[in-house]
């Protein structure tokens, strides 16, 4: 059955959230403090760069079951479920800023009516719901957590076919209306407790990072003893137990949740009495793969990188995404930065660069990022990168040297043409 739905908090989470409940047949508002991303929603424009976003929010306005409000009317806070959808970045002590959920919490709690779930999405440290319920403080309000799985680039497809659906909360009544919302959905529903809830989302993301660099660490061992990391990996992967996915090497793992979920790991773990050691000495290993990177480039180079103008192809924390949030490109650019390269961009979709790569460059294509440079640094896995004219990339480029950092391009074929070529682990 249709339910009323207001979602607080309209980015990535918020927004596919709102257009894939809308989708399923239930009534949705989204809210959001940002002005001119609602205007953007109401007038069909997709803010975000997400394969199929834009079609579902074109249907959700077109049914009149999706819409979306910069203020937070008190009527549309009369729903029977608000979803908060807001960030929780990482405070400077590594813990999780969650001012944005509690304020919000403490700003709805005299408007909700009697018997509404207010179901927290945002990925929170472990104790998160019972403050909430706390800053709340009313019997008839239920508190459900309801942690969020997708993967920027793909979104929709995490929303609506999700490997499992979490849902903690203290009232089984009010865990099964939450669950009823997917009832649509073919996916396993795990219903737990808050606590746990909570730290699967950590535990998830945690584990994931841990597998990256896992195999990160692996392509050096390779690079040391003569294997191949893509034979490795093979091999690795087709064990059920492991699985094969998250073991591509690359230039470290980054993006909006890994780095600050990793951390508030960390922290909620100290703060508990236990030194998560295992978790540190993987955030120390990113940021080594960060400057392993940077030295195969000055390597490849055979020199300091001292003025040296360099390509570099990609900004993104992965393909498919517009997102940028420490992004591993951005994090080993600065290094090259630092070492005194002078940076030339090129990302499909990113025409601006941070402030900490102010000095570099932006290109609007890829054929003028890679003039005149003498190395190429591939940082970010997009697919049509293995389409570039690499022939004539190499006559145009002042010497032939690119350095993989993403594995992407066929270390023979890129020889053949003239390239000295180097990528993570392979022979
Ligand atoms: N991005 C992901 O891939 C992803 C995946 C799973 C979980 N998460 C988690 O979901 C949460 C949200 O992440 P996101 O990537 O959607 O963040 P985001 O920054 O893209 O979106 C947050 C939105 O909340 C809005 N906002 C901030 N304060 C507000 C307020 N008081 N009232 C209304 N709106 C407000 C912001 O304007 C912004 O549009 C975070 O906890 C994140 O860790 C993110």
């Amino acid at each position: 059955m249709a339910k009323q739905i207001t979602i607080i908090g309209t980015g990535y989470v918020g927004l596919t959230t709102g257009a894939c409940l809308a989708y399923l047949g239930h009534q949705v508002v989204c809210i959001d403090t940002n002005v001119e991303k609602i205007a953007e929603l109401n007038s069909g424009i997709c803010p975000i760069y997400e394969k199929g976003l834009p079609d579902l929010l074109a249907k959700g306005l077109e049914t009149e079951r999706l819409s979306f409000s910069d203020t937070a009317d008190t009527k549309l806070l009369q729903n029977e479920f608000i979803f908060l959808c807001l960030p929780t970045p990482q405070a400077e002590d590594g813990r999780a800023e969650l001012s944005a959920i509690y304020e919000v919490a403490e700003s709805l709690k005299s408007f909700l009516s009697s018997k509404a779930i207010v179901v927290n999405k945002s990925t929170v440290p472990v104790g998160t719901c019972k403050v909430i319920s706390q800053i709340i403080g009313r019997e008839d309000i239920d508190i459900v957590s309801n942690p969020e799985f997708l993967r920027e680039g793909s979104a929709i497809e995490d929303f609506l076919k999700p490997d499992r659906i979490i849902i903690g909360a203290n009232a089984i009544e009010a865990s099964d209306r939450v669950a009823e919302l997917y009832s649509n959905l073919e996916s396993p529903i795990i219903q737990v407790d808050w606590a746990s809830a909570e730290t699967v989302k950590y535990a998830t993301n945690s584990f994931l990072a841990m597998k990256v660099s896992f195999v990160n660490a692996l392509a050096a061992v390779c690079e040391a003893v003569g294997a191949d990391i893509e034979l490795v990996a093979k091999g690795l992967g087709t064990d059920n137990r492991i699985g094969s996915k998250f073991l591509q090497p690359g230039p470290g793992w980054g993006g909006s949740c890994f780095p600050k979920d990793m951390q508030a790991l960390v922290r909620l773990a100290s703060d508990s009495g236990y030194k998560f050691e295992l978790l540190e000495a993987v955030v120390d290993a990113n940021a080594q793969q960060f400057k392993r990177i940077a030295e195969k480039v000055e390597k490849a180079v055979g020199k300091s990188l001292e003025g040296v103008h360099v390509a570099v192809l990609g900004l993104t924390f992965k393909a498919g995404t517009d997102d940028i949030r420490n992004s591993p490109a951005i994090a080993v650019s600065k290094l090259l930065s630092e070492l005194g390269a002078q940076l030339n961009f090129y990302d499909p979709l990113v025409e601006s660069l941070p402030e900490e790569l102010s000095d570099g460059i932006v290109h609007d294509s890829a054929e003028k990022a890679v003039t005149n440079t003498e190395v190429i640094v591939i940082l970010t896995e997009w697919p049509e990168f293995k389409d570039l004219d690499w022939i004539k990339f190499q006559r145009i480029a002042k010497s032939s040297k690119i350095v993989d950092a993403r594995n992407l391009l066929n270390p023979q074929t890129l020889r053949d043409i003239g390239f000295e070529y180097a990528s993570l682990g392979r022979k």
